[in-house]
């Protein structure tokens, strides 16, 4: 009943000449994908090409970040506007990258939220614990904390469009992917987080993205699992036909 959706995170890789070539041979090798959502979210400077180069396909595009203010003198940002107005559909918030490494915090996580929703911008929220969180048995703690933060003040109404994504940062960039099971108990954490706040309906529609090295050997094993609504993949997405046989997997 939730349609899968697979993101490609590509971080700060790609000029836009190397996002164009990835389109190019990326698309016909997802064409006749129709049961999945597709987004690529490349670098705020590929947007633009990027989005020219999927015109008339089944690919959406993201960015990976935006402010959560209409427009001001905040030097270096992009704001909701101004990825509508070239026509991106997604925005991923919250990465465990951006809260590590700039500041992002759980209440400007719950800003970028509601602003994205105002916009008509699909958020895809990250959460994820970090190696120390599980080992120390906090995992249902941080991601009851992340989501009830992120999630904070939002009108149930509004909530369709959200997405999550479940990222254990122990598993990023690592090659240690969650296993299905650890992946789908923490999906379930997070799951009835939501339905505590928002209800069990809107909680039973909303999709959870699993992501920490999903590769193509082992993307179907984690799809396969009931709670898993699909992946956002960083170093994988990379290449077109790695990130095309995760688009493609084959259930079990
Ligand atoms: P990797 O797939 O490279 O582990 O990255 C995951 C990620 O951070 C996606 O947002």
């Amino acid at each position: 009943m939730r349609k899968t959706l697979f993101a490609a995170n590509w971080k700060m890789y790609k000029t836009p000449a190397e996002a164009l070539s990835f389109v190019q041979a990326f698309r016909p090798l997802v064409a006749s994908q129709t049961r999945d959502e597709i987004v690529l979210c490349p670098s705020m400077l590929s947007l633009a090409p990027v989005l020219d180069a999927v015109k008339g396909s089944n690919i959406s595009v993201g960015a990976q970040n935006m402010h959560s203010s209409d427009e001001g003198a905040f030097t270096g940002e992009t704001s909701p506007i101004m990825l509508k107005a070239i026509g991106c559909t997604h925005v991923l918030i919250g990465h465990s990258e951006r809260r590590q490494y700039f500041n992002e915090t759980d209440d400007s996580v719950n800003l970028k939220l509601k602003s994205a929703l105002a916009h008509g911008i699909v958020p895809i929220v990250c959460v994820g614990e970090l190696l120390a969180e599980r080992e120390t048995g906090h995992t249902s703690e941080v991601l009851h904390r992340q989501v009830g933060n992120a999630l904070a003040g939002i009108a149930p109404e509004h909530t369709a469009p959200i997405v999550i994504a479940y990222e254990p940062v122990w598993a990023i960039g690592t090659g240690k992917t969650a296993t299905p099971e650890l992946a789908a108990d923490a999906h379930l954490t997070i799951r009835t987080t939501v339905a505590g706040i928002l209800g069990r309906d809107i909680a039973d529609k909303m999709r959870i993205l699993y992501g920490g090295s999903v590769k193509p050997d082992n993307a179907a094993s984690l799809l396969n699992q009931p709670e898993i609504d699909g992946a956002l993949v960083g170093g994988a997405s990379l290449d077109p036909a790695s990130f095309a046989k995760i688009v493609n997997y084959t259930s079990f």
